[in-house]
């Protein structure tokens, strides 16, 4: 057996949402009202190749129509019309296009949009899903140019993970309201394969596309470690801090961490004439740090992950360094060892699934 085949029995045999005779057919449960998105980057000709059916809702079809995104991005979900359905999705034999499947039915006004190289996604109304359909080299997922008009109660919150996730679930890693007076941000990094906006209705606009890491910081912006939420690697990052001449500079950071792990990450603030200031941060509390002076750059270094919202405004009123923990946690339940088989089969609700249709063998 090869390996795709091993980790996909593994998968089923856990998930019993799920039932794959063999590697080319997926076979999906399906209720009434279930939305089934598929995300590829693969090309019209492959695609048409694929075929879905399912018996009650009187489908009989191929996924192209439901693989390439609408005029705004989003997709055009296949739609299950009947109770108690299967929805029959068969690759062609010998075809190695990489295809996922998301599947919801609970989440109101859900946009799916998969990002491309080039996609540049604007805000649209409702919970926004976005999946990295490709991987261009060096870069991430980003959303640029974040305005939010608070006249127009705009606001954006943003997680990691899809609606459905249980472990973990969706985790906040921006929240526009924690810096009332910021209504721009330049960058928000996230390096991550998936994530969901809030729903909005209006006074918010920005772009969704890869772009690269933040290097320096801007005057506001988000950066975050790989695979947050949750990861154990070690993470070291160094920015630096555009600063003219002898100007003060103030930075202000709102942490996200994940409070079921416990870990300290360190953040280290370094000034002009060898200053430095080294604050560390305990996962299970979401601090806050505000630092001003002749700052000339910012380094953060932790072995769990973490996400710091910023801003920085280059007339300082203090010269001094200085830290300011705020915020005060929940008690946090701490999980110290993460059991594979026990991680898969809790990792999604039985109502979303995401499902990678493996390569037949
Ligand atoms: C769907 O299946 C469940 C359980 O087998 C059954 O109780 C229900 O009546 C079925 N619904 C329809 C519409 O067939
Ligand atoms: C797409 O289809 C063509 C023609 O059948 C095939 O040669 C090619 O390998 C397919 N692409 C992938 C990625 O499987
Ligand atoms: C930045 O500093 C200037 C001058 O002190 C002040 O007017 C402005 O409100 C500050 N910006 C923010 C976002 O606090
Ligand atoms: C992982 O979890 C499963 C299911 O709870 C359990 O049977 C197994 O012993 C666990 N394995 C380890 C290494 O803890």
């Amino acid at each position: 057996m090869e390996l795709p085949t091993v980790l996909f029995l593994l998968f089923v045999s856990v998930q019993s949402k799920l039932h794959i005779f063999d590697a080319k057919v997926t076979k999906i449960p399906a209720q009434k009202g279930t939305r089934i998105y598929f995300l590829t980057n693969g090309n019209e000709a492959n695609l048409t190749l694929f075929t879905v059916k399912a018996e009650k809702s009187q489908i009989d079809t191929n996924i192209f129509a439901f693989s390439v995104p609408q005029a705004d991005g989003s997709l055009n979900p296949l739609v299950v019309t009947a109770d108690n359905d299967t929805v029959f999705v068969t690759r062609p034999d010998g075809d190695t296009t990489p295809v996922t499947l998301f599947q919801d039915r609970v989440t109101e006004n859900l946009n799916v949009f998969p990002v491309f190289e080039n996609s540049a996604l604007q805000f649209k109304a409702g919970k926004n899903v976005y999946f990295a359909v490709d991987k261009p080299n060096g870069k991430i997922l980003t959303i640029q140019n974040l305005k939010v008009d608070r006249q127009k109660d705009g606001y954006l919150r943003a997680y990691s993970g899809v609606p459905g996730d249980l472990i973990p679930e969706p985790y906040l890693f921006f929240t526009s309201d924690v810096y009332t007076d910021i209504t721009f941000y330049q960058q928000l990094d996230i390096p991550i394969n998936e994530f969901s906006l809030d729903p909005v209705f209006d006074g918010v606009s920005y772009t969704v596309g890869f772009g690269y890491l933040t290097i320096t910081l801007q005057s506001s912006g988000l950066i975050m470690s790989p695979e947050f939420p949750i990861t154990q690697q070690p993470s070291d990052m160094s920015f630096n801090v555009n600063r003219n001449g002898d100007e003060d500079i103030s930075l202000h950071m709102n942490t996200y961490f994940y409070r079921s792990l416990s870990y300290n990450t360190e953040i280290t603030v370094r000034f002009g004439f060898g200053v430095e200031n080294v604050q560390s941060f305990p996962s299970e509390l979401n601090g806050r740090l505000g630092a001003s002076g002749k700052i000339n750059s910012v380094e953060v270094s932790s072995i769990g992950a973490y996400a710091l919202q910023y801003w920085t405004n280059s007339t300082a009123t203090n010269s001094e360094g200085s830290t300011i923990p705020a915020g005060q946690g929940t008690t946090p339940s701490i999980i110290t060892t993460t059991n594979s088989s026990y991680f898969i089969s809790n990792s999604l609700s039985i109502l979303t699934l995401i499902v990678s249709l493996l390569i037949g063998c």
